[in-house]
């Protein structure tokens, strides 16, 4: 470890335990709201908990879903300038109906996301609102949930509170990062601080929903009834600051009720157009929205329409929040993998506290990537923790089999001919009696792969072991729905090696520290501030200085001395590690 440079000489190590800035959420009470049960419900995710933690009620995900759907339809988005007062603000637009919550935000601009009691004082507030003359330019007129708020005269406003507290909306920076990890207790410590850093806030959730509610309305000018709905990590559980917003527009909702029920001999049906296929209907139906979002989105800028994609997607910025969006149509099977996902991470607190660090290792690593390519998604190494947990013994988390076992009649669900059927009430899924620490199963999750037969070995999640792999991608984790298909098809034979050498040299650092247990106070980076640092292959490669035992064999040396009984040996007593493809 000492051999470590870089980033790690420029940062003031072992700083004080810093003193974390909270911003600060102001609430008026307005009993019974959503908003009131979600605060009561934060958690307090940085607390070292196991499988045996306190059992509290959890709520299913379409019952997070629906409120949070139905609170961002009562919320509003305001630009506001920068000398507001907010007492007064709030006074204003109390006159339109009782507040229950707001708080503010900078980007590009100060803003304020303000959650009515009732959806009815939106409108109230939209017709006082008059659409702004532009001098040169034309405005197109658009009745939207998204203000400008202008101050009729602004030195009224400045003397009582010249700054008001902001919400942060992005992740701290590595150097804060690396202090923070560095300041921390235990290796458990460290995990639990940076999935308390990374998760999203409650604002930030928010703020993801009322963003699809802003581009609901703007899609339900073509498609009255349609629905615009979050998936991926922005509800899964998984989510970390400043991750995309992925969201679909469900159309499959409109006239979708049981023929069954209507009375009479007569059956009614909306006149529609007919196109050769379903891919086609989805084209066209996303380049119209794209063109409308492109042309009268408040806020939307830098429009793509990504229609000849295996997944069109119409994909923009959303100014105001700060997100980049992917729109969809009828993703119903990406929204029940994201309800798998929610269970999978709501179940146990190590879960996420496992996905987000080795998210963010990887990631440092250059192990994934915002620009699609032959390297592994977060998606594929949220489902690879996944496996790894459940293979723990006892294990950690269950198998996707055994949810489906729990499901009852109301849990059936078959899209496509895919069966999608598995249990949504996460209370009745007993806690593991697994209590190992997060420490320890960090050590094995790079052991386990860095181990894993990937030539020969599939990850699947649904049966909990692996599997012969049918096709001869280097990476096979199939897909939990479509279960012929591979999520990893696109990954290359060398970024898997990257993983795994990767995988096998963290391994190597954290069994190290065991043995040498460095003191916190030695101003070094540690535990997993250490396995985020450059790899020391990479490092010592590229440095002038004499080099050490190279990586590769300090790896094999120490993942020889770790062989366990149950590992596979060959001829030599040597542990064969594979990952030919
Ligand atoms: P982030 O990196 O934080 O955005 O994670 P994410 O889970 O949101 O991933 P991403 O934005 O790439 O994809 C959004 C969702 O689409 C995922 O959560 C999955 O439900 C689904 N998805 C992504 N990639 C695949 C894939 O290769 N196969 C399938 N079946 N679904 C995928
Ligand atoms: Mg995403």
């Amino acid at each position: 470890m000492a051999a470590r440079v870089g980033l790690l000489s420029r940062l003031p190590l072992c700083t004080r335990r810093s003193q974390i800035l909270r911003p600060i959420h102001r609430l008026l009470s307005c009993p019974g709201t959503a908003a009131a049960d979600a605060r009561r419900e934060r958690q307090p995710s940085g607390s070292t908990e196991t499988g045996s933690e306190e059992r509290t009620p959890k709520k299913r995900f379409s019952e997070v879903q629906k409120e949070r759907r139905e609170q961002a339809q009562r919320t509003i988005l305001i630009l506001c300038p920068n000398k507001t007062s907010e007492k007064k603000f709030l006074k204003y637009l109390s006159q339109h109906g009782p507040i229950n919550n707001h708080f503010f935000f900078e980007s590009f601009g100060l803003y304020a996301v303000v959650e009515f009691c009732q959806k009815e004082s939106v409108a109230s507030l939209q017709n006082l609102t008059r659409t702004p003359s532009m001098g040169t330019e034309a405005a197109i007129p658009f009745r939207s949930r998204f203000f400008n708020l202008k101050l009729k005269n602004s030195s009224d406003q400045t003397s009582e509170q010249p700054y008001m507290p902001r919400c942060n909306q992005s992740p701290p920076s590595s150097k804060k990062l690396f202090e923070l990890l560095c300041d921390a207790e235990s290796i458990d410590d460290q995990l639990n601080t940076l999935l308390k850093e990374f998760q999203l806030t409650e604002e930030n959730t928010k703020l993801r929903y009322l963003t699809c509610s802003l581009i609901e309305d703007i899609a339900a000018a073509y498609f009255p009834g349609c629905a615009v709905r979050p998936f991926g990590s922005s509800v899964n559980s998984f989510g970390k600051l400043g991750c995309d917003l992925d969201m679909f527009l469900a159309l499959d909702e409109i006239g979708n009720f049981n023929a069954h029920k209507t009375s009479g001999n007569f059956l009614m049906e909306f006149q529609v157009k007919n196109v050769p296929s379903e891919r086609i209907a989805t084209q066209k139906i996303l380049s119209v929205i794209g063109e409308c979002l492109d042309n009268f989105g408040p806020g939307c800028v830098g429009v793509q329409k990504i229609l000849n994609a295996r997944c069109p997607l119409v994909r923009f910025s959303h100014q105001a929040s700060g997100f980049q969006c992917d729109l969809t149509t009828n993703n119903r099977i990406a929204l029940k993998s994201s309800e798998l996902l929610y269970i999978y991470g709501t179940l146990d607190s190590r879960v996420r506290a496992m996905v987000f660090s080795i998210r963010c290792w990887a990631r440092a690593h250059s192990l994934t990537s915002s620009i699609p390519g032959a390297w592994i998604t977060n998606f594929s190494l949220t489902m690879m923790v996944i496996f790894f947990l459940q293979r723990r013994s006892p294990p950690i988390l269950p198998t996707l089999d055994y949810l489906k076992t729990l499901a009852d009649a109301e849990d059936k669900c078959i899209i496509e001919g895919h069966n999608c059927t598995f249990i949504s009430d996460l209370n009745r899924i007993e806690p593991s009696k697994n209590t190992e620490p997060l420490e320890l199963l960090l050590k094995e999750f790079f052991e386990f792969f860095g181990n894993f037969a990937f030539n020969k070995n599939s990850i699947n999640i649904r049966q909990g072991r692996e599997q012969n792999k049918p096709e001869s991608s280097p990476l096979h984790i199939q897909n939990p729905f479509e279960t012929s298909l591979n999520i990893s098809k696109n990954v290359s034979q060398s970024q898997l090696q990257k993983f795994v050498d990767l995988a096998r040299e963290s391994a190597w650092i954290l069994h190290q520290e065991e043995k040498d247990h460095p003191s916190p106070s030695s101003n070094q980076p540690w535990g997993l501030a250490a396995l985020l640092l450059p790899s020391i292959a990479k490092s010592t490669s590229h440095g002038k200085k004499k080099r050490k035992k190279p990586a590769s064999e300090r790896i094999k040396n120490l993942l020889e001395s770790i062989k366990s009984p149950e590992n596979s040996t060959n001829t030599n007593g040597k542990r064969t590690v594979n990952t030919q493809a």
